[in-house]
Parts: C-alpha cells; sequence; structure tokens
C-alpha cells in the first residue's frame, strides 16, 4: 500500500511516500531556517506563506523521487495538529483537495504520534506497552503508548518545551537559530558541571516538565558573567561552551530522571523517543547508557527523522488505514 504523508506544522514542508508503512520511497524536506533565522525563531504568517509557496513543488519531488504517478497513490495522509494554524491549514488544504480530485482516502494525522512513529520506520523488535516522549521545539510530553496508533498521556510541559529552551538559551549565548544543534555541538567543548543550573522536578511523582525557570537561569547568569567580564564584553568562548554544556546537562537530566520515573511507575517492554531534540547527541548517550543500566530498550530515530518530516506521517497512516480510521473531507486544522 503506497501512501503520500503531507507535514506543514510548523516551518518544514514536507512530503514522502511510504509503502506498507515501513518503506521509505522518497522524503522531500524543504526547511525554512533560513526565513527565520534573523527572528531567532518561527514567525507564523512568514511560515504559512512559504508552505504555501512550495508545497506544490514539495509533493511533486516527492513523487517523482519514488517514480510514482499521483494516480498510483492509495491514500493520502495528513498533519492536522498540533502546530500553527496557518502552516496546518497548507497541508490540509493540499491533501482534501488532492483526496477529492483523485477519489483517494484521506488520513489525519497527530504530528506528536508521528514523531513516536519515525521509530517503527527503523526498528522492527518493538513490543508494546512503551513509554514515549516526545521533545521538540513545540513539545516535551510523555506518553504511555498502547501501540503505534494509541498514546496515553502522562504528563507535559507546563511552561516552554525543552526545544524552545534549546533556542532561547541559543539566542542569549549569542548563537544561531535553530539553537539545539548549535548547543549541542558547542556543549561538547564544555564542562557540563561548570555552572549548577536548576532542575525542575516538580512535585513528587510527576511526570510534568518546566524549562522556563531553567531558561531565566541561564540569562541571569550569562548577564552577570556579561558585568564581571572587564576585559571582553561578552564571556570568553570557553564560558558559553561551560554554559552551553551545563543548560544541555540540566535539560537531559531532567528527560532522563521522567522516563526512569514513568518506567517506575508503568509496566513497559521499552522506550521510544522523537521530535527534534531526541536528536540531541547527549540525550541519546545518556538513554543509552540508561538503556544498559535498567535491561530496557530504548528507541531513538536517526536525525533525519528525529525533526519533522513527513515519512512518519505516511508511516502511522499505514496503521491508522488497517484500523479503518479515515477521516472525512470536513476535518479541520487544530492548532
Ligand atoms: O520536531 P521538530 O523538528 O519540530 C517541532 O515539532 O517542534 O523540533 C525542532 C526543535 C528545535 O527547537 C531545535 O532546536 C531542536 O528541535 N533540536 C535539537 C537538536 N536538533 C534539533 N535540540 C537539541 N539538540 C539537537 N541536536
Ligand atoms: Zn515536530
Amino acid at each position: 500500500m503506497l501512501i503520500l504523508g503531507i507535514e506543514t506544522s510548523c516551518d518544514e514542508t514536507s512530503a514522502s511516500l511510504v509503502k506498507d508503512g515501513r518503506e521509505i520511497l522518497s522524503s522531500i524536506i524543504l526547511s525554512q531556517d533560513t526565513l527565520h533565522r534573523n527572528f531567532g525563531g518561527v514567525v507564523p504568517e512568514i511560515a504559512c506563506r512559504a508552505h504555501l509557496e512550495s508545497i506544490m513543488g514539495v509533493i511533486h519531488n516527492a513523487l517523482a523521487d519514488a517514480k510514482i504517478q499521483l494516480t498510483e497513490i492509495d491514500a493520502i495522509a495528513v498533519v492536522n495538529t498540533p502546530g500553527l494554524i496557518g502552516s496546518l491549514l497548507i497541508g490540509v488544504t493540499a491533501a482534501k483537495t488532492l483526496c477529492m480530485v483523485l477519489d483517494k482516502p484521506l488520513i489525519a494525522i497527530d504530528h506528536l504520534h508521528a514523531h513516536i512513529y519515525a521509530n517503527n520506520l527503523e526498528y522492527a523488535d518493538i513490543q508494546y506497552p512503551v513509554v514515549s516522549l516526545v521533545v521538540s521545539g513545540g513539545h516535551t510530553i510523555l506518553f504511555l503508548s498502547e501501540n503505534e496508533t494509541k498514546h496515553i498521556p502522562l504528563g507535559w510541559t507546563i511552561d516552554d518545551a525543552a526545544g524552545e529552551a534549546f533556542d532561547k538559551v541559543s539566542k542569549i549565548l549569542g548563537l544561531g537559530y535553530p539553537g539545539g544543534p548549535i548547543i549541542d555541538k558547542l556543549a561538547r567543548l564544555g564542562n557540563p558541571s561548570a555552572v549548577t543550573f536548576p532542575r525542575a522536578y516538580l512535585e513528587k511523582d510527576s511526570l510534568d516538565f518546566s524549562f522556563s525557570g531553567l531558561k531565566t537561569a541561564v540569562l541571569y547568569y550569562y548577564r552577570g558573567q556579561d558585568s564581571k567580564n572587564t576585559d571582553t564584553k561578552t564571556p570568553s568562548d570557553q564560558k558559553r561552551a561551560d554554559i552551553a554544556a551545563s543548560f544541555q546537562e540540566a535539560v537531559v537530566d531532567v528527560l532522563v530522571d521522567k522516563i526512569v520515573l514513568a518506567l517506575k511507575m508503568y509496566n513497559v517492554h521499552g522506550v521510544l523517543t522523537g521530535g527534534g531534540v531526541a536528536a540531541n547527541s547527549r540525550l541519546r548517550q545518556r538513554l543509552k547508557d540508561k538503556s544498559k543500566e535498567l535491561s530496557i530498550p530504548v528507541y531513538c530515530p536517526s536525525t533525519r527523522l528525529c525533526t519533522d518530516n513527513a515519512a512518519m506521517v505516511a508511516g502511522l497512516a499505514y496503521k491508522k488505514y488497517l484500523e479503518g480510521d479515515i477521516a472525512g473531507l470536513d476535518i479541520e486544522a487544530i492548532p
């Protein structure tokens, strides 16, 4: 079964063809990073217009790469929630229109569930139930996943998402956008114990997260350094690397500890991770260590499948199709 997946929930315009929920025939991801870089974050109006300009070309390229004609597709899947309303609307409208013209079934996909499914595109041995962590620019959320399509939320961030904190700290340190990969790289040169930043665990046994206090702590610490430093106007490169490493360690500590807490509370066979922050090298290393220590499999998708992509959308759609979960052409984009 051939499914065309479409993803436009934030700032990547993406289309992909996936066969039988596993085999990626093509995956086109057009990033808008350069358009948003000067603003240090995604500007919704710019994102929506850029999706509109590129969506047909991206779909065309996905078909061409897979050597598939539009008429050969069995179904079309699109992310309709959550995301930026203007961005979502472009993908949803394109998908609905194609379904109407081609008389194909439409499958509506939750972006967060698709991030978790990214693991199934690469690993065949996942046994459910599992604890799943989605960590991205917009979300930090733990699920109890009963299978590929059924996910029960256990806890989520009460303020900033982890990726948002990476992006904002990068901005504070005068580095680029998106901040996650930049901090990840810089942190390798720094000492993670150089600065003790706060870790917000919230109440006992809480599976919720909070990252806004950490972000503010980095801001005040950086400003403090700035005023102490009389030779140069800004902290040295080494100090910046130490701040990046110490900040990253604080985020990773909380993410790993909350996963361990969820493992204590729920009887599961493994852990799935997904979303842009799941590409973080320190988080991946710490999860690998934890996996060995607890003798439980922890899966992380490859970097290209951690960040936003339509392959995870087309993949999950196959499972939903088999369950008969077909959407009407009246589905809405839900921000
Ligand atoms: O999943 P994604 O592409 O989009 C959303 O659904 O939000 O995630 C993007 C986020 C950005 O905040 C970016 O800074 C972060 O993921 N990110 C990383 C890394 N790569 C991307 N954060 C930490 N370390 C990384 N290597
Ligand atoms: Zn995402």
